[in-house]
């Protein structure tokens, strides 16, 4: 009957425990996918608008190229998008023809301004590409020639890189408490392994929890429309071994009335000094199901994401994407010509909805004007 059930497209129940997927060869579980990879040559993106059916690889160059994957989403997800930017300031230093630091100052700050010019509301892009201009201007000041400028341009983005992956395992070290001992998870997005360096922030909390023997099923909301749950969470669950069903984004209300769902988690692009959170659109109807239900909804966020220079959700830019996202799917046009089209990718859920935040640095509840605060001194 299980099995039947499980091959029943219909079917939300719990299914067998999946074998690692044959769609990943390279990807064995883990939760260590190359997301991106810096390389002799440019930046290596593992082709994130051809998963799961296709395993394939970008090379950029260029930072312009680098700029190019972020606003396409070969590379998404907020950490992943901040850690190229600092790799694509990198690239761009190094393959400069300047000769001193003064000649190549004027470049530098085309190369950061076309990078932060990529995606708007994820703040881990404007915290990375900072960070950079930051050590820049303090190396410059002090006068360290250019050569060894680029080498700590790039030393700096490798930090990011490990920073992030050591993030993403103590969220999960924090989070996995917060989750049940057996039952349904739900997750909106990709806030993997894919979004990050590695591990994922929500997924990393999956993913700890199932490493500690919690018997923790995932519920995949698909995410209209670039389906990031359907294509990424899922796929890098299955290759964890971590049972997950993908749902359409209209079936979460129902699974939670059914008792299917204990818990949520869910990424976050940008927490503001008060707790509301941005992240993927579909993420504040979530929260407000997961109230009403009476589930625990849980952002889980590297420090990079939280902005305390932006006092409510309110102030937090909201990125329009392409309307074809939403009128076509794989290449075929799903609405009729010139239908009005709204394509906001993110929305903000309020600080009410949220039942803790995960950081690296600890569990915050509200009132997160004040738990946020006062994380800021625990480094
Ligand atoms: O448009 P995307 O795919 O970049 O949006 C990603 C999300 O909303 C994620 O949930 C968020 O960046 C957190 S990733 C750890």
């Amino acid at each position: 009957m299980a099995a039947q059930n499980a091959h029943n497209p219909f079917y939300c129940g719990p299914v067998p425990r999946p074998l690692r997927s044959s769609l990943c060869p390279i990807y064995t579980g883990t939760g260590m996918i190359p997301t991106l990879t810096w390389t002799p040559e440019g930046v290596r993106f593992i082709d994130q608008t051809r998963l799961p059916l296709e395993e394939s690889y970008v090379l950029a160059t260029t930072y312009e190229e680098v700029a190019d994957a972020i606003v396409t989403m070969v590379v998404r997800g907020a950490p992943a998008i901040g850690v190229s930017a600092a790799y694509g300031v990198a690239l761009g230093a190094k393959k400069s023809q300047a000769a001193t630091a003064a000649e190549f100052a004027p470049e530098f700050e085309r190369i950061c301004t076309r990078l932060a010019a990529t995606r708007p509301t994820a703040v881990n892009l404007f915290w990375a590409i900072d960070r950079m201009k930051a050590l820049y201007a303090n190396l410059s000041d002090s006068g360290v020639p250019l050569s060894q400028i680029k080498e700590r341009l790039l030393a700096e983005a490798g930090a990011m890189y490990e920073e992030d992956i050591a993030a993403c395992k103590a969220m999960g070290a924090h989070g996995a408490a917060l989750l049940p001992e057996q039952g349904g998870v739900l997750t909106h997005c990709n806030a993997g392994a894919l979004a990050t360096c590695g591990y994922g922030t929500a997924l990393g909390v999956i993913r700890a929890a199932a490493e500690s023997g919690k018997r923790i099923h995932v519920y995949a909301d698909e995410t209209r429309p670039f389906l990031q749950g359907a294509r990424l969470t899922a796929w890098e669950l299955m290759a964890d071994g971590i049972p997950t069903t993908v749902i359409c984004d209209n079936m979460a209300a129902s699974l939670m009335r059914q008792g299917k769902i204990q818990a949520v988690v869910v990424g976050a692009d940008r927490i503001a000094a008060n707790g509301d959170a941005a992240n993927k659109i579909g993420t504040y109807n979530v929260a407000i199901l997961a109230r009403e239900h009476g589930i625990p909804f849980y952002v889980a966020a590297p420090w990079s994401t939280i902005d305390l220079a932006t006092a409510t959700g309110d102030a937090i830019p909201i990125e329009e994407r392409p309307a074809r996202e939403v009128t076509h799917h794989a290449g075929k046009q799903l609405t009729p010509n010139g239908v009005g089209i709204c394509n906001p990718a993110f929305d903000v859920t309020p600080a009410k909805y949220i039942t803790a935040i995960v950081t690296e640095r600890g569990v915050m509840r509200a009132s997160y004007s004040e738990s946020l605060r006062a994380m800021e001194l625990v480094s």
